[in-house]
């Protein structure tokens, strides 16, 4: 069986900051709390509460003297001032593709425009996108932004400032642009998705192209896992997404003579390896120069 792995499958550099500032502050072994998650994967968060850092759900949860540390998907401005005012030292591992999203919806705001956030509402990274604001209006797609738009004809004359989640497919994210270019008169247009995704999802499109199954690795709860699992349904007519090694069925692959392999990128280069090691303990004949990929890839 041939096994092609995606070059940027796995960890992209804001997760492996994030994850590395977190494992560096367990190490100094001062206290410490995780506000939320800091990533969507759940054998590094029970990884690093191994090592002491435990998580809390609000900033008033965390103990007193405690350091916090801010996730890589962000937080809402209050939530700043909400540490702020307990004293609690904040170790921020807001990605900073994420935290230049919060300056510019701050930024558009304090010039009199409405930023139009396009995301998915309920996604931690755009309820913190939200908070730097006083009035954001979060949409989810194309079909929404007009829909929203329809609703008050005044609003396609209002100062507008319109951004996206870092992690939508450059497909839908186009569609926004050209609705808004359309139909209003005064917007402001960032381009906020992050180029590691964007990389991704193309490498992902790719591989589902040519191949005869594809293996998605990622938290369910991972929405750039999500898109990559969508991407390749779109081309590819094996699509087997799992969290982790144990839930691949091997009868799944059989009889396939090519298989491709991506993962999202709160993906830890360790999971990868399980099902590698799991797909060679099935006596898939997986060509030798996959294990060369892997090795480089993690
Ligand atoms: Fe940052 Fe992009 Fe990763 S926004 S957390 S580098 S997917």
């Amino acid at each position: 069986m041939k096994v092609e792995l995606a070059k940027s499958a796995g960890f992209c550099y804001g997760v492996r900051r994030a994850v590395e500032v977190a494992q560096q502050a367990a190490a100094s072994g001062r206290p410490c709390v995780m506000l939320g998650h800091i990533i969507h994967n759940n054998s590094v968060i029970e990884a690093l509460e191994a090592q002491g850092v435990s998580v809390v759900e609000r900033p008033e949860d965390a103990p007193a003297g405690s350091a916090v540390i801010i996730r890589s998907h962000g937080e809402g401005k209050a939530v700043y001032d909400a540490l702020q005012a307990r004293g609690a030292e904040i170790i921020d591992t807001t990605c900073p593709n994420v935290s230049r999203i919060h300056k510019l919806v701050a930024q558009a705001e304090a010039e009199g425009r409405c930023p139009l956030i396009i995301g998915s509402p309920s996604h931690p990274e755009i309820q913190a996108i939200a908070g730097w604001c006083t009035n954001a209006v979060v949409l989810d797609g194309p079909e929404a932004l007009g829909d929203w738009l329809a609703a008050d004809p005044r609003r396609c004359r209002m100062p507008l400032a319109m951004v996206s989640q870092t992690t939508s497919t450059r497909e839908r994210w186009e569609r926004c642009i050209k609705k808004a270019k359309k139909e209003c008169t005064n917007i402001k247009i960032s381009d906020t998705i992050c180029n590691a995704t964007c990389k991704r999802q193309a490498e992902a499109q790719e591989l589902a192209a040519r191949n005869e199954a594809m293996i998605v690795i990622g938290s369910r709860e991972s929405s750039n896992t999500r898109r990559l699992a969508e991407l390749c349904a779109a081309l590819c007519p094996t699509v087997l997404w799992i969290e982790r090694a144990e839930e691949l069925e091997p009868s799944n692959l059989y009889g396939k003579a090519s298989v491709g392999i991506t993962a999202g990128a709160s993906t830890p280069g360790w999971i990868i390896k399980e099902v590698y090691d799991k797909m060679s303990e099935e006596n898939m004949e997986i060509e030798e120069s996959f294990a060369e990929m892997l090795e480089k890839s993690i």
